[in-house]
């Protein structure tokens, strides 16, 4: 089968463009700048002709001719929608950015999608972030729960979600993931585990002092391998039911204090810990947890990764950064 994955040089896209190559898929891809293409050079040396570097087009998701484009060469069966604002202070910083983007930039690729290639499936990638406030009421939360977002990012991806289910009633075949936080290598520094991971990676190296800064640490998170997220995408994209709505999330309440923790267990030189005011966001709600009963019973879909083990990675691909100086 042929894809086309928006955002395809993120975080998540070049392990998404991976798994569907494995499965003897070919892969095509958008990316705002060929900049983000450098994720993706190990993929087009190891797949070759099913993922040359002409299969990844640059077209930004606010440009409709460009994505008009990006579709009719890719010939898609189907798409998988990545592209976005994703960083939640980025949006708090630049509200109308993150609403354009995720808003209109998912409507353009649908639009083009519905022109270009009707009978194509769409799983469109939104966020349980969309759930906000609900997260502290609802210890787990289920598809049910109302939306009651609490930043720009989360109001945008509740709203392009509802655009998304529109679509799929009025005759298009989109299918909608709301994924919780996920983790693993590639994963920009900005976001936590990531930032944690980079720390203890350059102290171990000799590159800053013994110290790594940290927000509130009792915030409560549902962290789930990216990894397991994208082979969640696959599972929703083959098995889901057209229109639905589906949240891919591991059910596992992890105080940020526990990814410390095991950083610091797994790090190879002794740490300590300093809370920052600047690390501490004022406006995150205190607990985001979810159950993905509803992918699982659907699709047969399942996290496998134990944290521990998606942070061992993490933290070997910041040694590996550090160490060739990228
Ligand atoms: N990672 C998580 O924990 C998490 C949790 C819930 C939901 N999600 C959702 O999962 C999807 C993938 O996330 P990710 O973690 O892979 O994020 P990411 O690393 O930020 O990737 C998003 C990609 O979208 C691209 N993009 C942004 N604006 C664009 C535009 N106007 N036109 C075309 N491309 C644009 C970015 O390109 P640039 O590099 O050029 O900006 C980036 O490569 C997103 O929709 C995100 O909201 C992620």
């Amino acid at each position: 089968m042929r894809f086309l994955i928006t955002g395809i040089g993120g975080f998540a896209g070049p392990h998404l463009a991976r798994a569907l190559l494995d499965a003897g898929h070919t892969v095509h891809g958008v990316v705002r700048r060929r900049g983000s293409m450098r994720a993706l050079e190990p993929l087009h040396m190891q797949f070759g002709e099913r993922f040359p570097s002409g299969a990844v087009i640059t077209a930004d998701v606010l440009d409709p001719r460009a994505l008009l484009g990006a579709v009719a060469e890719a010939r898609p069966d189907g798409v998988f929608h990545l592209a976005g604002v994703t960083y939640v202070p980025a949006s708090e910083t630049d509200p109308l950015a993150a609403h354009r983007t995720n808003f209109f930039g998912s409507l353009n690729v649908l639009r083009a999608v519905g022109e270009v290639r009707p009978e194509c499936r769409v799983l469109f990638v939104g966020s349980g972030d969309a759930y906000g406030a609900a997260g502290n009421e609802f210890s787990m939360i289920s598809e049910e729960v109302p939306l009651q977002p609490v930043s720009p990012y989360g109001v945008s991806k509740a709203a392009a979600d509802l655009a998304a289910f529109q679509w799929h009633w009025a005759g298009g075949n989109v299918v909608r993931a709301r994924p919780f936080n996920h983790t693993g290598p590639g994963q920009d520094s900005r976001f936590v585990c990531s930032s944690f991971a980079r720390q203890v990676a350059e102290i171990e190296a000799g590159q800053r002092p013994a110290v790594l800064e940290v927000g509130n640490l009792d915030v409560i998170r549902d962290f789930t391998d990216v990894e397991d997220i994208v082979a969640g995408y696959v599972a929703l994209w083959e098995r889901g039911e057209g229109g639905e709505v589906y949240n891919l999330c591991s059910g596992r309440a992890v105080p940020i204090r526990t990814v410390v923790d095991e950083l610091r267990a797994q790090a190879r030189s002794a740490i300590e810990i300093r809370v920052t005011e600047v690390r501490r966001r004022p406006n995150e709600v205190r607990r985001l947890v979810g159950t993905a009963a509803r992918a699982q019973s659907k699709t047969g879909w399942r996290p496998a990764r134990p944290l521990a083990e998606t942070l061992a990675r993490l933290l070997g691909y910041w040694r590996e950064r550090v160490r060739a100086k990228v």
